[in-house]
């Protein structure tokens, strides 16, 4: 099982980045943490992270070819603005979970529409790095059940 994890815009600030609204988590203890719970499970696990949209889909697209078979994905801002980074999934299909730490829904309208809630195979807002896990254990479910 391989599953790949994307982190958008600004989260490398993890950590000091409006602590009071992200937590104090740095991404590093994230991807750590999500890495050690993937082994645990017999599965591998890479963790990319960008502040470009552009990378970013590139990153997806050689998701086609490298063994990726679930993305658990948080796509930052351009969850709200790239239209670009919704097609590369659409274009890949590759299933994905979007993961957003905190509540979206109790912040500022901009921040209420994404465009990758609707092709995604599940939403988890609000849970601060909790969220992560609890995407990484239902691919691994996901990904576990198709294998039988
Ligand atoms: C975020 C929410 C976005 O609105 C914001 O732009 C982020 C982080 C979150 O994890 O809560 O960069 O995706």
């Amino acid at each position: 099982m391989q599953i790949l994890v994307l982190h958008g815009p600004n989260l490398n600030l993890l950590g000091t980045r409006e602590p009071q609204v992200y937590g104090s988590t740095t991404l590093e203890q994230i991807n750590d943490a999500l890495t050690a719970q993937a082994a645990a499970r017999g599965a591998r696990l890479t963790a990319f992270q960008s502040n470009h949209e552009g990378v970013l889909i590139d990153r997806v697209h050689a998701a086609r070819t490298d063994g990726t078979q679930f993305v658990v994905i948080n796509p930052g801002a351009f969850t709200h603005t790239s239209v670009a980074l919704r097609d590369a999934f659409a274009g890949v299909a590759i299933p994905f979970i979007e993961v957003h730490l905190s509540n979206v829904h109790r912040r500022e309208p901009f921040r209420h529409h994404s465009y990758f809630s609707d092709i995604a195979e599940g939403v988890i807002v609000g849970l601060g790095a909790k969220g992560y896990h609890l995407a990484l254990d239902a691919a691994l479910d996901r990904l576990a059940a198709q294998a039988q």
